[in-house]
Order: structure tokens, then sequence, then C-alpha cells
């Protein structure tokens, strides 16, 4: 039921999608163990110190935390620190691995004071489950029914105090009874271009690859905000330059490099094109409902709505609209075509 890391991905997982895959093996070696090493989402981390601080200062467990934002943005990172900083364990299991109640109830059982539960796809749970956990986080029991019919009894259990922390990438797909019960809820945002050529710099030290600034800017401004994506196309890029005899990763090695992948100026790369062109072409701009754009271009939809869409819309390409997707004055003219004139 536990993981040492939680790992669900396809072994081809793509480039550019923010996804974990077989490319991400070093991962844990390129993970930030401490606060100072993680870069970037600024609030989110003064907030957290705050918390953390007065959590250690009255000896108590901290308040249930809930991390939400696009797949590798830094939620499991994240958890692991939290664990370092408050000097507690951290135990991992994720959404779809707790089958059934009593899956969470050997979990919840075996945990310590101040110990740290995290549930990775925590959107994931089933419904009986997550009951379960509504008493666990609010009054640290675990209710549990014992027989059937008539001589059916509810038992009460006291667990010890734990700290939840739940990882999700679609905040809106959690009820408003789990949600309620987190203390501390904190969105991840993108990265921007300045953070990423930190978090490139760093993971190059790691790995001993020597780069230039220039060529870690050049990878950071196409990694659609996204530290993993930076992380992976510096081997890729790294690959590139080996193969060219290079020493150091130039800015020209990693144009080159990144020109050969296929990612365009902006990190964009065939699929995000495509769903820009069935937009404007087949289209007329949309509005195009999510699941007929899917169909058209040939794309799964949940991959759409994970991996592509939240940087397009980060960018103001495109924009959800009740009626569906609709194609905004930047995709327009990244795609090189004429904007209507209601576009904004
Ligand atoms: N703030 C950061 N500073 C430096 N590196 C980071 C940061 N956030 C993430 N990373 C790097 O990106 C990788 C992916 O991060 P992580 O696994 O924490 O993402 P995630 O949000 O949990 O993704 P998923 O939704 O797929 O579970 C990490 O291994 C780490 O190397
Ligand atoms: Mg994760």
């Amino acid at each position: 039921m536990f993981h040492d890391e939680w790992e669900e991905s396809s072994p081809e997982a793509r480039l550019l999608s923010g996804a974990k895959g077989a490319l991400d093996f070093e991962e844990n070696i390129l993970r930030p163990k401490t606060m100072e090493e993680y870069v970037g989402q600024d609030k989110v981390k003064e907030n957290l110190a705050v918390f953390i601080a007065a959590a250690k200062a009255r000896g108590e467990a901290l308040d249930h935390v809930l991390l939400y934002g696009p797949p590798g943005l830094g939620k499991t990172t994240l958890a692991h620190i939290i664990a370092n900083t408050m000097g507690t364990q951290i135990k991992l299991t994720s959404g779809p691995a707790i089958e059934r109640s009593g899956d969470l109830a050997a979990i919840l059982t075996n945990l310590d004071d101040g110990d740290i539960l995290f549930i990775d796809e925590i959107h994931r749970l089933n419904h009986t489950v997550e009951e379960i956990l509504y008493s666990a986080m609010e009054d640290y029991a675990l209710d549990i029914i014992v027989g059937k019919g008539p001589s059916a009894r509810n038992i009460r259990f006291s667990l010890k105090k734990f700290t939840l922390i739940g990882a999700t990438t679609k905040a809106g797909m959690i009820s408003g009874p789990l949600r309620d019960r987190f203390g501390i809820i904190c969105r991840l945002d993108m990265y921007t271009p300045s953070e990423l050529q930190r978090i490139v710099n760093r993971s190059a030290r790691m790995l001993g690859i020597s780069i230039e600034k220039q060529g870690s800017f050049e990878i950071a401004r196409r990694s659609r905000g996204t530290p993993r994506i930076a992380n992976r196309l510096l081997k890729r890029v790294r690959d590139f330059s080996a193969v060219l005899g290079c020493n150091e990763i130039t800015h020209a090695a990693a144009k080159e490099a990144l020109a050969r992948l296929e990612i365009d100026e902006l990190g964009l790369d065939e699929t995000d094109r495509n769903l820009l062109r069935a937009l404007i072409e087949k289209f007329g701009g949309g509005p195009a409902g999510l699941e007929t754009l899917a169909a058209t271009i040939g794309e799964d939809v949940n991959t759409i709505e994970d991996v592509y869409e939240p940087y397009l819309l980060q960018l103001g390409f495109i924009a959800r609209t009740p009626r569906g997707r609709v194609c905004l004055k930047g995709g327009y003219e990244h795609m090189g075509a004429v904007p209507p004139e209601s576009a904004s």
C-alpha cells in the first residue's frame, strides 16, 4: 500500500508532459531537501514557515495541508520538505492505492504522533474510504462498523495526532467536506523563467553538467513553467550536446537541441500547435467542447486537461468558457493567423 515513490505514468511519458515518466528516474536526486533549496513559490513557503514554526512551538502536529497544482510543480517535493522541517516521518500512498476502508484503517492505526501521511492524487479516493478520513482528520478517531443488520455496532478507535498532506492536480474534484477539513490549502503556481533557470543551474551542478547562463535560460523559458519539464529538457539537451561533441551546453547548443526536439520558442510542442490549429481552422476560433476538440486532434481528454491546457491558459492563448474552449488573440498570433475582431 505504501510506495517509496508513487508512480503511475507510462514509460513513454512525453517530454513536455508535466506527468512523471521513466525519464525522471533521477528525480529523487534532484529533489530539493530544504525550504531554502526549494526555488520560488514564495507565498506558499512563507505561510508554511509560519504554520510549521507555530506547530513546533506548541509541540503539536501540523494542521492538515492540501497542495494543489498541475503535475511536476513540486507538490511531492514540498511534502517531503515539510516532513524534514517538522522533523517527522512521512508515509506515502495515493488515492487509487487505497481500495478499501480497511486499507486506510491499517495505514492510520500505524501512524505515530506528528507523523505525516501523504496521499497523492487525493481526488481519486473512493467515497467510502473518504468518509473514514473525515473523523480521522477532525477528531483523530476511526469509526468502524462491526457486524451486519440489526446487530451492527459502531466502534470508535482513537488515533495518534498525525498530519495529512493531500496532493492533487484537480482541486475541483475534491468534495466540499474533504476540502473543509484541511486547515492549510496551498496552490502552487507555474514558475517564472528566471526561477526555472535557477532550478536548471542547480540540477546541472548536481548532475555534473556544465552549462552557459544563456543555455540554462533557453531551457528555462521553454519549460512551460514546470520544474519537472526543465530537468527533463536539461537531460535531453545534454545528450544532444554530447553527440555534437560539446563539453558545455552553450546557448547555440541549447537552441539547436530544442529545435530538434520540436519545442518552439515558448515551449509548445506539436500537440499544442495541433490544438490551436484545430481551434482556429476547424472551429472558427471556438467555442469548441473539450471532447470534440480532443477527438479532432486524436488526444485523450485528460491529457489535454492536465498537460496541455494549463500552460495554454497561462499564456493567455486559449480560454475556458461555459460553452467550450476559445482561441484568444495571442493564440492566433502564435500560429501566424489573423485574429478576428472579436478575439481579445
Ligand atoms: N521548487 C522547486 N525547486 C527546485 N526543484 C523543484 C521544485 N519543485 C519541483 N522541483 C523538481 O521537479 C521535480 C518534480 O517535482 P514533484 O515530483 O514534487 O512534482 P509534483 O507536483 O509532485 O508532480 P505530480 O503532480 O506529477 O505528482 C522534482 O524532482 C524536483 O527535482
Ligand atoms: Mg507528486
